[in-house]
């Protein structure tokens, strides 16, 4: 059933949508209560030169500095809990860890929870190894986040690609629906093409994101009225 404060508005994102167009500095300093974070960074590919190189598509930030902010976000928390789904790579996830291990006891999140992955099908893919077809996403914790429905959400979620770095909205709104309730805080720390505003959207939980590119961020915009008004 959908928020009933989500009314659908002409021109104009939901109620409870809050998808900027800013650096992810200023939803850090403004998000509060937060259920769930994600996280999908704009990582640097350094062996993956070309078509595939997320710099020729969007700004990328280098590693400690995407950690410090993804660590911020521990301070947009629900007090009695929050979970943080973060999409990583196959080739960053060893130097993520160091990373993050590295900071010791400024790391707010702890250890890795438990992890999932997507599987792509459909054209496409590329890298050095093997023709990179899957993406990890690693789940966190600060506090006792609470999981009030024993669905069957599961970890492996196959579905196409979509557009460069457009994550799987359809997989995404099974996690609010186990993870948060209707009404819920998301935060979203690098919005791109909008996926996990339009799943907030459709499945009436309150969202805050940033996009830094005002071309990804008209594009994500739009995504979400088009999909809003087509539910
Ligand atoms: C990997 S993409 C996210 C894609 C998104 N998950 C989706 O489904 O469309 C990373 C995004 O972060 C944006 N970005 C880069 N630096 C940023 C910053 N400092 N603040 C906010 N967004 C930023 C990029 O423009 C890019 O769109």
């Amino acid at each position: 059933m959908l928020f009933p404060d989500l009314q659908p508005k002409r021109g104009a994102l939901p109620e409870g949508i809050d998808l900027r167009c800013c650096d992810v500095a200023e939803v850090l300093s403004v998000a509060s209560g937060a259920r769930l974070v994600t996280a999908d960074p704009p990582w640097i590919y350094s062996q993956a030169p070309g078509v595939a190189d997320p710099s020729l598509q969007y700004d990328v930030l280098k590693m400690p500095e995407i950690a410090g902010v993804v660590n911020r976000a521990a301070d947009c928390a629900h007090p009695d809990g929050c979970r943080l789904a973060l999409w990583n790579t196959w080739p960053q996830l060893g130097e993520w860890v160091e990373v993050t291990v590295g900071m010791g006891k400024e790391w707010r999140w702890g250890r890795i929870l438990s992890g999932g992955s997507w599987h792509k099908s459909g054209p496409g893919g590329v890298g050095y190894h093997w023709i990179g077809d899957s993406e990890p996403v690693l789940l966190y914790k600060v506090g006792a986040p609470p999981c009030g429905r024993w669905d069957s959400l599961k970890n492996a979620h196959n579905s196409a690609r979509e557009d460069h770095s457009a994550k799987p909205m359809e997989w995404m709104r099974g996690w609010l629906r186990r993870w948060t309730d209707p009404g819920d805080l998301v935060l979203d720390l690098y919005a791109g093409l909008g996926s996990v505003a339009v799943a907030c959207a459709l499945e009436g939980r309150r969202y805050i994101g940033a996009e830094i590119d005002p071309e990804r961020h008209r594009r994500a915009v739009l995504r979400v009225e088009e999909a809003y008004n087509r539910r």
